[in-house]
Parts: C-alpha cells; sequence; structure tokens
C-alpha cells in the first residue's frame, strides 16, 4: 500500500524551517500545508514551469517547493506581515533567496501585472470559518472564486486546493466556465481540526451539507462522540485542454464519501488520473501534537518551530485509502 506521509514537510522542517501557526496563518494542522506541498511538487513535475506564484503562500514552504522543483522565479504573496516574515526567513534558511521574491499585499492587486506560467494556491476554504487565514465565506469558496477570476490570461496552469467542504462542485463549474480543464487530482481524506470543529462553522456545514453545497462524513466514535472527516482536494487546472467531465463524475464520488465514507474514495471512477490518500490519527495513543511549543509566550508559539514531526504509527499516520 503506498503512503502518503508527511515527508514534503518534513524535508523542509528537518532544516530548521519553521510551519506558520496561530498569529500568522493559523495553520495548527500540518495537513493542508502537507497536501498543499505534494500538489505543487506535482504541479512542477507535470508542468515543468519556469515561473510560478504563491497566492497566500503563508510559512512559504510550498513556495520553496516550486523553486525546488524547477522554477527559476517564484512570486510569494500573502496579506500577513507575520506570515511574509516567516516566509523570508524560511526562504533565506533553505537558500532560495535568489530566486523567491516574497510580497506582502493582496493577492488582487499582486496578481495584477505578473505573468507566472503556473499559480498555485491554497486559499481560505473553511465555510464560516474563524480566523481569516482559514475563513472562505459563506459556502467555503469566496476566496476561491475570486482567485479563479483574477488570474492573469498569461497562466497556463493553476494547481488549486480546496475542500469537499466548500462548494467544490460550484468551483469545478467556474473552472471550467473559464476554460480551465482539470488534468490531474489528489484527494486526501482529513478529519476535522479545530477551525472545522467551531460552533458556527459546524452549523454552517451542516447546512451546506444539506444544501449539497458541502460534503463530509460523520461516524459515530463511541465516547469521542462523532468522528468527521472531509476530503482535501488537489487539483492541476490547464488552459485550453480537453474538456472532462469531471462535475458528474465528482457528484458521484462525494454522494459516495457522504454516504460510505473513505471506501467511496476507492472505487472513484473519475475521467483524471486521481491519487486518493488518506491522512489520520493513528486509533491507539495521544491526540496528534504537531508542534513544539517554544518558551517564552504565545508570541514565541506564533512562530514555533513543528519538530518534531509525528512518524508513522506514532501520533498521526497517512495511509492509501
Ligand atoms: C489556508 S492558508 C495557506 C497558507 C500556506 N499556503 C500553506 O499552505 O500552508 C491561506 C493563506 O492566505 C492568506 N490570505 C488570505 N487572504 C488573502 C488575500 N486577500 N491576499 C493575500 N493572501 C491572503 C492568509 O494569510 C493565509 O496565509
Amino acid at each position: 500500500m503506498k503512503e502518503i506521509g508527511f515527508e514534503a514537510l518534513r524535508r523542509w522542517t528537518s532544516r530548521g524551517l519553521r510551519l506558520s501557526t496561530a498569529g500568522g496563518s493559523a495553520l495548527r494542522s500540518m495537513d493542508d500545508t502537507n497536501s498543499f506541498t505534494l500538489l505543487v511538487q506535482r504541479a512542477l513535475e507535470l508542468t515543468s514551469a519556469r515561473s510560478a506564484a504563491d497566492i497566500g503562500c503563508g510559512c512559504g514552504i510550498p513556495t520553496i517547493e516550486a523553486a525546488a522543483g524547477g522554477a527559476r522565479q517564484v512570486l510569494g504573496v500573502d496579506i500577513d506581515a507575520i506570515n511574509v516574515k516567516l516566509a523570508r526567513r524560511n526562504v533565506l534558511r533553505a537558500n532560495f533567496g535568489d530566486c523567491i521574491e516574497l510580497r506582502c499585499a493582496d493577492w488582487i492587486d499582486a496578481l495584477r501585472g505578473a505573468s507566472p506560467e503556473l499559480i498555485v494556491t491554497n486559499p481560505p476554504y473553511v465555510p464560516h470559518g474563524v480566523h481569516p487565514a482559514v475563513d472562505g465565506g459563506a459556502d467555503g469558496a469566496r476566496a476561491i472564486r475570486t482567485i479563479i477570476d483574477t488570474v492573469p490570461d498569461t497562466a497556463r496552469h493553476l494547481a488549486l486546493l480546496f475542500g469537499s467542504i466548500s462548494n467544490p462542485l460550484a468551483v469545478l463549474r467556474q473552472l471550467d466556465e473559464r476554460g480551465w480543464q482539470i488534468g490531474w487530482l489528489a484527494a486526501h481524506v482529513v478529519p476535522f481540526g479545530r477551525y472545522t470543529r467551531q460552533p458556527v462553522t459546524l452549523a454552517a456545514l451542516r447546512r451546506l451539507k444539506f444544501a449539497e453545497r458541502a460534503w463530509f462524513h460523520e461516524t459515530p466514535a463511541g465516547l469521542r462522540g462523532v468522528q468527521r472527516k472531509y476530503i482535501v482536494f488537489g487539483a492541476l487546472a490547464t488552459r485550453g485542454a480537453a474538456p472532462t467531465s469531471l462535475e458528474d463524475s465528482m457528484a458521484g464520488l462525494l454522494m459516495r464519501f457522504q454516504r460510505a465514507g473513505i471506501p467511496g474514495l476507492e472505487d472513484a471512477a473519475l475521467p483524471v488520473p486521481i491519487e486518493c490518500g488518506v491522512y489520520r490519527a493513528a486509533v491507539a495513543g495521544p491526540a496528534p501534537r504537531v508542534q513544539a511549543i517554544a518558551p517564552g509566550g504565545s508570541r514565541r508559539v506564533a512562530a514555533a518551530t513543528c519538530e518534531p514531526l509525528p512518524r508513522r504509527g506514532d501520533e498521526l499516520v497517512a495511509t492509501d485509502a
């Protein structure tokens, strides 16, 4: 069974690079950043793009991955000054200062006048998310819509991370309307994290699930209450490629996932290559602990290193579905 581990992140964090957490991008969970780093890796392998822009770059690790994957000119943009500072430090530590430019700006302003071949982005996509770094508005797709509408004409490829909770069929429809075709798709199942578990977010998610604008799976988990999982999609879209009927097959996939959970992914028949995987907490053992808390108060925690990363069979494991 092929395993999807956290190698993408471990590669950088083991060299002293840091993930952003509360105060900056508020991403304590590594799932998204890891899925996104894998997407960036694959996007570079599949497109051989020479220039790229990472829109909402956070701590900059996926931005660095784009440069490591062969892009000579990489622009990383984030609206949060703490993230940009952290990304700058990470870029220098990784020795990519000569090909990565970082900007603290709104992505709309940064994309105006930019001409990267490839745009990569992990935008905020949690419906009614309680932090700006994750808040995707009423249906989770507000930032995604803006980005798809703003991508400059010069960009040939778009690597987009989004969730089964963020109105995925509408995202596919919008990509299609703008002339984007998905050629490669990764699907990772992840447990709800600290943002998806917030009461206001959960209430919105239940309404959206009923309206088939969000898909997630719920299983009774004994004393631990209900276990909820959703799918993180990593899509590589290209302009002007042959059309795919992804929306229909994706609708089927999402329905099956909603009904049956993870097994719904295993027999997914999508017209594009799909790589399925599951990130899940180990059944036994302590709750996932993904970061070391730096001494010296909450400000220090904001930039705390994520070392030691969990090892397989230890705190978080990642396996194929
Ligand atoms: C979900 S986080 C992703 C961070 C990073 N790319 C990763 O994968 O770890 C979304 C990022 O988008 C940034 N962001 C949100 N709105 C933005 C905007 N209007 N312009 C630029 N960046 C924005 C947030 O500060 C946050 O760092």
